[in-house]
């Protein structure tokens, strides 16, 4: 791999040792994955920010490096809600592990926003083309696909790494090779709201981690796009994905044929609603859980016309960033007049508080995949209506 003379020089320790260990992350994976050099990115998301997942190995690890991101970065969603966590029912060692976590990330200049929503931050816009360092899989799915932009799936001191150094290693996705549809995915019925997390869900466990191009007659709004991507991302291992007419590179390179097609029938789809993974019958469910990724400010508009004059009499959370919430603070309120809970900077997945629950619904086919084996909970499908439904007073059922 080609290294220009600072690169070497950052390599041989010249600009302190924090430099010195991102770069030769960046140099190890370059050479794993054949890149012939390191390239400018234009911003990064890290993970590995919730304490559940990262433990104090993590937090020393990132508490010991020094000097500043090269590059805007923020961080993936942590273990609970920076600032209602005991409204979650956290305990207070493992918040201020978690605070820790996020206090040694601020000390290097990462932007404290933690979100797998990135592209709706303001300050942090991203491009078609733009090379990035993203980390969190819905977000570097999202990025890739419905952008255009280009990112592997980075791990968490890989995305650091390239934050601190501001390149990273060009291979994988960076690459225009890798970026050509693999296998078609035609989709033979209409589609709506979770059916395109339902879909993802299904899509993901057969393509694992090839790149289909999506042939269908709905026309997906970029939410949609968002949970197709996050589903395929956890079900399988889909980083990239085209919908032909729809996003935006299909229509721009010159596209060779994939040789094999799925067929997706309605009655798949329906299947997926009717499981609940994680145990067998029915749980019961004790909480819905919206947000998967991250809402955007249509999805909180949504779900709060749903929620009027509707009383929420288990739990149900709407997970979201900051800084959307902040910049609705009337959706917030007409969801939270229900009874339900709008939390910022955490979700159901990477957050402790989710396994002091038994059974779980979601409208989200990532959240769906992941919870049993994360969150050592039951989970099940529903669109917004069904997650509503299933926690609300039984009278305004
Ligand atoms: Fe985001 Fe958590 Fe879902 S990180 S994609 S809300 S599992």
């Amino acid at each position: 791999m080609y290294l220009t003379n600072e690169e070497e020089r950052t390599l041989d320790g010249e600009f302190g040792e924090t430099l010195r260990k991102a770069t030769e992350i960046l140099v190890a994976l370059g050479d794993i994955y054949g890149a012939d050099q390191l390239i400018p990115i234009q911003s990064a998301q890290i993970a590995g920010v919730s304490y559940k997942t990262i433990g104090d190995a993590g937090l020393e690890w990132i508490s010991d490096l020094t000097g500043t991101v090269k590059v805007p970065a923020i961080l993936n969603p942590a273990g609970m809600d920076l600032e209602r966590w005991q409204d979650m029912g956290i305990s207070e060692t493992f918040a201020r592990k978690q605070l820790e976590v996020i206090q040694a990330y601020k000390d290097l200049g990462v932007r404290p926003m933690c979100t797998c929503t990135p592209y709706y931050l303001e300050g942090f816009s991203v491009q078609y083309g733009h090379h990035l360092a993203w980390s969190e899989s819905s977000a570097v799915s999202y990025a890739n696909s419905v952008i255009g932009a280009r990112t592997n799936r980075e791990g968490g001191p890989s995305a650091l790494a390239a934050a601190l150094v501001g390149k990273t290693a060009n291979y994988g996705y960076h690459l225009d090779e890798n970026r050509q549809p693999t296998v078609s995915v035609s989709v033979e019925c209409e589609l709506s709201g979770s059916d395109y997390g339902a879909l993802g869900y299904l899509v993901g466990k057969d393509v694992g981690n090839r790149v289909p191009l999506f042939n269908m007659n709905a026309r997906p709004a970029p939410d949609d796009l968002k949970s197709l991507g996050a589903a395929m991302a956890a079900s399988g291992a889909v980083a990239l994905y085209h919908v032909e007419g729809i996003t935006p590179e299909i229509q721009r390179m010159d596209a060779e044929q994939p040789d094999e097609t799925i067929v997706i029938e309605k009655g798949q789809i329906d299947e997926v609603y009717t499981n609940i993974l994680g145990e067998d019958g029915d749980a019961g469910t004790d909480i819905a859980a919206l947000g998967c990724p991250h809402a955007s400010a249509t999805e909180l508009e949504t779900i709060a016309d749903r929620l009027a004059n509707r009383t929420i009499t288990k739990q149900l959370w709407v997970c979201t960033s900051r800084e959307v919430a902040e910049r609705h603070p009337d959706l917030v309120r007409r969801i939270e007049e229900s009874g339900a809970m709008v939390l910022c900077d955490t979700c159901m997945v990477v957050s402790p508080a989710t396994e002091q629950y038994q059974s779980m619904i979601v409208n989200s086919g990532k959240a769906f995949a992941y919870l049993p084996g994360m969150c050592h909970v039951a989970a099940q499908m529903g669109d917004v209506d069904e997650c509503i439904r299933k926690v609300c007073a039984p009278d305004e059922d």
